[in-house]
């Protein structure tokens, strides 16, 4: 495995900077080796805000991860999310090029390239071009045409841009903090990876990473992205409307709302109380859990209808048998599954992420969902980089014995 078996993942959060370093296995497997996570500063809702305190929060959770897995950190995956991400889908088309139309991967190569040819306003970037179906002739749902024999290909694409400014701000305070981005990964796409099953992202299913800051939404069927999209509100809303609810200043809110809030159905007891410190500080006063959940409540009620709203506009025509899967640190919520099945009208879970052994369990929380998803990705992305190698360097050795027989002969 190329650069010394070590992927890493930086997820610079709203809420937190995580980075998680993993050692891929031969098998592909990633054993988690060290992680560091540190409260952010200089982000606001996925965007770089103030460089200095972002490059220090990065550094710091560098330093967290380097001294657990006693391994030099330089470089990794980079999630991005925010407002300045957007999607579209778009078409590609060739003709198949060899003499006997059978499709090779240079044909697929094109394809995607001619996919990429979009009416693209100058400030924005390219960040993932996915494949949703071939077709070849014209038929329809093929994931892999390498192999297969058409005159026509044609591709159908997800393709994920982000403003130009917010993406050099992004690598320049990981360049910075001595990180360099290989690949910088949608959010919600890398959740995905770390939360769903197969057999859910082959049915149709949506996850929902919200964090403290926005709300990643990724929809992905037959095995792939489908749709995305990332609202600019997370849990830090709750926490505002919670400290100006109960009057008491944000750091206390978040503390109450992650010991004792939750949605109403999941805490109905009128007889439990909590002490509450005034913004002043001075006193302390008593409210009941009952009251804390009931403002709580609608500001979960309010992002699930902006998740729902974008669901219905996003032209998905299936029923998503696989439902809708919550993650990321606002799915901690007591009662959230409960709440966005009655919403959401669609079978609900909690989503935590899955697929990595080592020191896993100091990242088994959906707040690491991204994380654990950019690792994933990168393993998967530099397997298929070295079969792609592979598959060259067999070609190569293959055309020398040719050379060489026919010297022979
Ligand atoms: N037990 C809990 N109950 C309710 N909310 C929680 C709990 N634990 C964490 N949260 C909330 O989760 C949010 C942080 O989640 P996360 O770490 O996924 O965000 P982030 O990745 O830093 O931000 P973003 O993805 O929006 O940029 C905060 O709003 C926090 O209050
Ligand atoms: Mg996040």
């Amino acid at each position: 495995m190329a650069r010394d078996n070590m992927i890493v993942s930086l997820d610079i959060g709203s809420r937190k900077v995580a980075v998680i370093a993993g050692e891929v296995g031969r098998d592909g497997q990633i054993q988690v080796i060290g992680f560091g996570a540190v409260e952010s500063a200089g982000i606001r809702k996925g965007n770089v805000i103030d460089i200095e305190n972002t490059v220090r929060a990065i550094e710091a959770s560098i330093e967290k991860a380097e001294q657990m897995s006693g391994r030099e950190i330089d470089g990794g995956y980079v999630g991005i999310t925010g407002l300045t991400v957007s999607s579209l889908n778009n078409r590609g088309v060739v003709a198949v090029s060899s003499s006997d139309q059978e499709i090779m991967p240079e044909d697929v190569e094109r394809v995607l390239q001619a996919a990429r040819v979009i009416a693209l306003p100058h400030d924005r970037r390219i960040v993932h071009v996915i494949p949703r179906q071939y077709l070849v002739d014209g038929n329809e749902n093929i994931l892999d045409p390498i192999g297969m024999i058409g005159s026509r290909l044609e591709v159908e694409t997800h393709i994920v841009t982000i403003v130009n400014a917010a993406l050099q701000n992004i690598i320049k305070c990981c360049e910075r903090a001595g990180f360099h981005p290989w690949e910088l990964v949608l959010n919600g796409y890398a959740s995905g990876e770390a939360v769903l099953y197969p057999a859910e992202k082959e049915l149709g299913v949506v996850v929902v990473d919200m964090g403290g800051g926005t709300t990643d939404i990724a929809l992905f069927e037959q095995g792939t992205l489908w749709y995305t999209a990332v609202l600019p509100i997370g849990g830090d809303y709750i926490t505002s409307d919670l400290a100006v609810g109960l009057r008491t200043p944000l750091t206390q809110a978040e503390i109450i709302k992650k010991e004792h809030g939750g949605t109403l159905p999941a805490l109905t007891s009128d007889s439990e109380f909590v002490d509450v410190p005034s913004v002043g500080g001075r006193d302390t006063f008593r409210v009941s859990k009952k009251m804390i959940a009931s403002i709580i409540e609608p500001r979960v009620q309010e992002i699930i209808n902006l998740v729902k709203n974008k669901l219905d506009s996003s032209g998905y025509p299936g029923l998503l048998p696989g439902g809708i899967v919550l993650t990321g640190g606002s799915a901690l919520t007591h009662g959230i599954a409960e709440l966005a099945v009655d919403l959401l009208e669609k079978p609900v879970r909690v989503g935590y992420p899955e697929g990595i052994g080592g020191l896993a369990d100091v990242v088994h929380s959906p707040e690491y969902a991204t994380g654990v998803g950019l690792l994933l990705y990168g393993a998967r992305r530099q397997q298929v980089k070295e079969e792609h190698e592979d598959s060259l360097s067999m070609k190569a050795m293959f055309s020398k014995v040719k050379e060489w027989l026919q010297d022979l002969f």
